[in-house]
């Protein structure tokens, strides 16, 4: 185990990928009597305190869930101030230009300013380390869905698990070991259905925008708690 001092949390390479379902910013702007907005920029504050943690500890994948594609259900102007956030986000990112980024999710339905935003974080930032992916109208299935497309176009007529796994946003990426939910709902609401085959999960009751240091040490605690098998028995098992 690795001791960061800095972060007081442990970590070694078990952990490589930490997925977050950011979930609970509404709640937390209800609780305050504020707009929906106020919670999802209290929630990118999080975001950004907490991917920079994760990093810190030497995790080297870190992903967000910040818009599926069910959310387009949403009123208007909840959806229009997740897009402006996600603006200001990026700027910010490209100044910085400390983290890799990479979008989840198909960006061609978006409003072509913001794809090319998104396009320029990516080329900028791609000989950085650490990988910071944002899923942003992403959906497990959809995402399936076009791997497979992308298959059939390539002219396969069959196809294999590892053809499905190399054509998915995360081509290249180990699958995430733990996943977090915040807002305590059991569900996977549509996030890395194909990654999450042998994932960890972790949920609590605090909401992404209370969600800090001290309790991102209890998921990463918790996670080392557990058994991991794969499908297998471990030493001692037999
Ligand atoms: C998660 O917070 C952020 C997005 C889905 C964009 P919510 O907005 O879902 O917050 P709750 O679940 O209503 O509290
Ligand atoms: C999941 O949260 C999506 C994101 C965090 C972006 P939702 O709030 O959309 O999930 P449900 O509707 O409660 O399943
Ligand atoms: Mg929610």
């Amino acid at each position: 185990m690795f001791f960061n001092k800095k972060t007081e949390i442990s970590i070694d390479d078990r952990l490589k990928h930490i997925a977050f379902i950011m979930d609970g910013n509404g709640r937390w702007a209800k609780r305050r009597a504020l707009p929906r907005s106020a919670g999802h920029k209290f929630g990118v504050n999080s975001l950004e305190k907490i991917a920079r943690i994760c990093f810190e500890c030497g995790i080297k994948y870190v992903t967000v869930y910040a818009f599926s594609t069910e959310n387009w259900s949403r009123p208007k102007n909840e959806i229009d101030s997740i897009i402006d956030l996600l603006r200001s986000y990026i700027k910010r990112a490209k100044e910085d230009n400390t983290l890799r980024y990479i979008f989840l999710g198909d960006k061609t339905v978006l409003d072509e300013k913001l794809q090319d935003m998104m396009n320029e974080l990516e080329e900028i930032t791609k000989n950085n380390d650490k990988i910071l992916n944002i899923a942003f109208n992403y959906g497990g299935r959809a995402e399936i869905v076009n791997a497979c497309n992308t298959l059939i176009a390539s002219g396969k007529n069959k196809i294999t698990e590892a053809d499905i796994t190399n054509n998915l946003y995360t081509a290249h990426m180990p699958d995430p070991d733990l996943i977090v939910r915040t807002a305590g709902e059991f569900r996977i609401s549509n996030f890395l259905l194909w990654q999450c085959a042998y994932s960890e999960f972790y949920i609590t009751k605090k909401l992404w925008p209370d969600f800090d240091k001290a309790e991102l040490k209890k998921a990463i605690d918790s996670f080392y708690k557990r058994t991991r098998r794969f499908g297998g028995l471990n030493k001692g098992e037999e």
